[in-house]
């Protein structure tokens, strides 16, 4: 068996991570860039915002598949440094995809559940629904989900490489909501954090914490994201013509909950009292300039058409066993 080759950017990250893992367990030669957590050596250090540090890899790994996690996803990063988000979020996977445009590779690029408004009323949302994202994040990633269609486009319609070659290439954006799962530490993950937002609480460290019960959230586990990447690449590399796949996927969890219902989880499983969270049910300002999202949740019609199964583990129940092992 001739083993196949993915390059995962960002494999230092949540979601990276898992998605190394996955394709390994099924016998892929995997190489996975970091940057500031890459060795070196199991994860080669490349910096995305230069475009010559990406055609050097790409030379380097010949990949068939690759996945595209690298990104700036904290608000608070990205508000701060508008333009380095831009040559990370968008800049870097314009490069990425002209690169695997050209080579003829599967592209996945890893989008957000905040592409859309997530307007009351609005969702589930289908993935050829309009995208009016409502912060700076949602915005580069949207931008970057453009620059892969345009490039994938443009090299079919002669680009470099050559159209026959590009036609067997192809670029598909996998847009996800908020992730939780294993991790380096709790600050990771939008979701594994409010484990410490609890513990804190119980201890009495910050006074009284006013905690969002309005927003609906979909967590969904990294382990099952990365799968879906896996089912995703290995069935667009293997489909003979790639014009009928569609270009933008999306998965999700059916777990809801706001950010408060979390936290009322992860007390009763921790023991802890979480009487010094409140819940903050105030949803949007109408007169606001910027409506925070209410409910993005993302329909996973397309990659069940496909075939590719959407089920995931059950929330409560990783949590548990999380805690479980925690305590031992
Ligand atoms: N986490 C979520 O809740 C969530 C929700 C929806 C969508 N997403 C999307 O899922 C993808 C993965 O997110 P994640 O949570 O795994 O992100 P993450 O944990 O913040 O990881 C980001 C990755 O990007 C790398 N990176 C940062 N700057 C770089 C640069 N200049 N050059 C090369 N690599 C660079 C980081 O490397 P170092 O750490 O080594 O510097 C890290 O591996 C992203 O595209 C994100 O937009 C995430």
């Amino acid at each position: 068996m001739t083993s196949k080759t993915v390059l995962v950017t960002g494999a230092t990250g949540l979601l990276g991570r898992q998605v190394v893992k996955a394709f390994a367990s099924h016998g892929w030669t995997v190489k996975g860039t970091g940057f500031s957590r890459a060795d070196g050596s199991s994860i080669l250090k490349v910096d995305l915002s230069n475009p010559a540090e990406i055609e050097k890899v790409l030379d380097d790994v010949k990949p068939q598949v690759v996945v595209h996690c690298a990104a700036n996803r904290f608000p608070d990063k990205v508000d701060a440094d508008p333009e380095g988000t831009r040559r990370l979020n968008v800049d870097a996977t314009r490069a990425i995809a002209r690169r695997c445009a050209r080579r003829a590779a599967v592209l996945v690029y890893i989008s957000t559940d905040y592409v859309f408004p997530g307007r009351p009323g609005d969702a589930p949302y289908e993935a050829d629904a309009r995208p009016a994202p409502t912060n700076l994040y949602g915005v580069t990633k949207l931008d970057g989900e453009t620059a892969v269609r345009e490039e994938f486009e443009g090299a079919g319609e002669g680009g470099e490489g050559g159209e026959a070659e590009a036609r067997s290439g192809v670029g598909v954006v996998l847009r996800v909501p908020v992730l939780y799962g294993e991790a380096d530490r709790n600050a990771e993950s939008a979701v594994n954090c409010l484990m410490d937002v609890v513990e804190r609480a119980a201890q009495g460290e910050r006074g009284r914490v006013r905690m969002d019960h309005w927003a609906l959230r979909y967590p969904t586990n990294t382990e099952d994201v990365a799968r879906v990447c896996y089912d995703v690449a290995s069935r667009y590399l293997a489909e003979k013509d790639k014009s009928s796949l569609p270009r933008v996927l999306q998965f999700s969890s059916e777990d809801k909950y706001t950010k408060y219902e979390i936290c009322q989880l992860f007390g009763e499983i921790k023991g802890l009292p979480i009487d010094r969270i409140e819940p903050n049910t105030e949803g949007n300002d109408p007169t606001a300039a910027v409506q925070r999202p209410y409910d993005c949740h993302l329909s996973t019609r397309a990659l069940r058409d496909l075939g590719i199964e959407v089920a995931t583990q059950d929330f409560v129940g990783w949590w548990r066993r999380e805690c479980r092992a925690f305590r031992h």
